[in-house]
């Protein structure tokens, strides 16, 4: 389930001795991967090596990385990338030698990218090209998942609705979940519509383990123009020299780390907030008016054609941004073959807790680790099929919820008040008072939108949204410190002695 990095690596590994069914809710490139930008983090160049990349990222994740996870991902990457670079994905080269960029928290030049700020569009065509060529894979676009079909702790595959041929349940030897992450349930995020924790919400009914859910990464600069959507300005922006100011006009990133606007992106994401609240304003600014407009405008095409629609010309204006939800580095817990807990269910890329970000991500790291969780979900899918005797044999359902089908709800209007109520109480900074605010809300609103039997995927999704919350609520609440993106104002300080470990959650 899920067609980005993740699902379509899952599907090209898997479909090489197993036939494959790829069901995606919208169309096939509608997804967190084909908006990244940054690029991938890959040890690929001279100078770089594996043991760097590993330490980068166990720094980063603050004490709670699965160092074996970390290992496997960063080792295979660049066997993966080069697999990628011979399906056809062009990355951006200089003298026919890829060019490599800095991020924060990377100790050396590694993020690897494509037609400047498009990385995530040229990786999934490459993907879908492949995809589309492989006889033994079909996909299923505008399917929307709404359950896995478990029976006795084994998973036997999923319930699927689509708005013409109603809901069919498709019976599966191994059922993988690629179904990314949740940025939706905040009301600013760079998460298009469709990241709304479907599997997230899925997986825990079907009583697997979560873990990790109050680590949601906040990304620092997000394009902050009233009405339009929540574009991204890359981190690699700030990598090539863009520099953030306040509304008067003042550098502030020094005064907060020494790495200035390199520093981690928790620490950046902070630091606005900060600046924001001191100058009372709504936003706070990048300066890229010292980098040569011809650089510019060749390096971040993309940006610019976004920018240039409101009138902002980055060569001479600033740009007006804010943090917003990004990444959810939590989810379904896995294993180093990408199992989760349910027998026959497996789960990859940003929808997984894999271990490798521990309590807070690398820029680029989420490409890479999509692309190494996805293959290893589909090699070891493909693989206990071929040496298993069970059968396939569908068995009747016969179970009802016995929920109601009366509903006087406006489900856009819960939708959009959970998402305000997020963002206010579940942020970039959080305490007590707020979080016991937003467990009461979600309890209230769940009280009378779980018990309903929708016919839509808008019923589904605000259910999940509302069970991924809540969620995130109560993880949050029980960490009573600060490690990586959860930041508690009343427990300010980091407690290794009694919160180095992981919140886990099952139904
Ligand atoms: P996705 O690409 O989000 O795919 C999830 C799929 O699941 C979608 O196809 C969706 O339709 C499907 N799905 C969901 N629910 C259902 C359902 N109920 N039924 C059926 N299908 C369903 N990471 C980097 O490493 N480098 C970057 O430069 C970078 N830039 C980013 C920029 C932006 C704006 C964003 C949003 C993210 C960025 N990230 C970046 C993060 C990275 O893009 C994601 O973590 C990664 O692409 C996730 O891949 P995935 O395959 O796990 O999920
Ligand atoms: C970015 O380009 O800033 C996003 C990179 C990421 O989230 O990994």
């Amino acid at each position: 389930m899920g067609s980005g990095v993740a699902g379509l690596s899952a599907a090209i590994e898997a479909s090489k001795h197993c036939s494959v069914l790829v069901v995606t809710k919208d169309k096939i490139d509608e997804n967190n991967t084909v908006y990244a930008q940054g690029g991938i983090a890959v040890v690929l160049s001279a100078g770089d090596t594996i043991v760097k990349h590993i330490k980068d990222t166990l720094d980063a994740g603050q004490g709670l990385c699965d160092k074996a996870a970390v290992k496997t991902v960063v080792s295979e990457g660049p066997k993966r990338v080069h697999e990628l670079i011979e399906w056809g994905a062009a990355f951006d080269k200089e003298d026919d030698r890829l060019i490599f960029t800095q991020e924060g928290g990377h100790s050396f030049p590694r993020i690897i990218r494509a037609q400047g700020d498009s990385t995530g569009r040229e990786v999934e065509h490459a993907l879908i090209r492949l995809v589309k060529e492989y006889k033994n894979i079909t996909v299923l676009e505008h399917t929307f998942a709404t359950d896995l079909i478990t029976r006795d702790g084994i998973c036997h595959g999923a319930i699927v609705w689509h708005a013409k041929k109603g809901t069919t349940l498709i019976w599966a030897k191994r059922t993988i979940l690629a179904t990314g992450g949740c940025g939706q349930v905040y009301r600013e995020t760079t998460n298009p519509d469709v990241a709304t924790g479907d599997g997230l919400a899925m997986a825990y009914r079907a009583g697997a383990v979560l873990q990790d859910m109050e680590f949601v990464q906040f990304h620092p600069t997000t394009l902050y123009i009233a009405g339009a959507v929540r574009f991204l300005i890359t981190e690699t922006v700030r990598g090539e020299g863009g520099i953030l100011r306040n509304k008067r006009g003042e550098r502030f990133m020094p005064r907060y780390h020494q790495q200035a606007e390199l520093a981690p992106r928790d620490v950046v994401s902070q630091s606005i907030l900060k600046e924001m609240q001191k100058t009372d304003h709504t936003n706070v600014y990048i300066d890229v008016r010292h980098i040569p407009r011809e650089r510019l405008y060749t390096r971040f095409p993309k940006i610019k054609e976004i920018c240039d629609s409101f009138g902002i010309d980055i060569a001479k204006d600033l740009i007006p941004v804010r943090p917003s939800a990004h990444y959810m580095i939590g989810g379904i817990k896995t294993d180093q073959f990408s199992r989760t807990t349910v027998r026959q269910l497996y789960a990859c890329g940003e929808a997984a807790c894999t271990g490798m970000h521990g309590a807070n991500r690398l820029g680029s790291n989420s490409l890479l680790e999509g692309l190494v969780t996805g293959y290893t979900a589909g090699k070891d899918a493909c693989e206990s099929i071929q040496k298993s005797v069970r059968k396939l044999v569908p068995y009747t359902i016969r179970e009802s919820m016995g929920l109601s089908k009366i509903s006087w709800l406006d489900l856009n209007d819960i939708r959009n008040s959970l998402k305000s109520l997020m963002w206010r109480d579940a942020g970039i900074e959080r305490d007590e008072r707020h979080l016991l605010e937003a467990e009461e809300m979600i309890e209230m609103w769940g009280s009378y939108v779980m018990d309903k039997e929708f016919s839509n995927p808008t019923g589904w999704e605000l259910q999940n949204m509302i069970l991924v919350s809540s969620l995130i609520v109560s993880s949050a609440l029980k960490r009573k410190e600060s490690r990586g993106v959860h930041h508690r104002t009343d427990y300010p300080e980091t407690d290794n002695i009694r919160w180095k470990k992981h919140i886990t959650w099952v139904l």
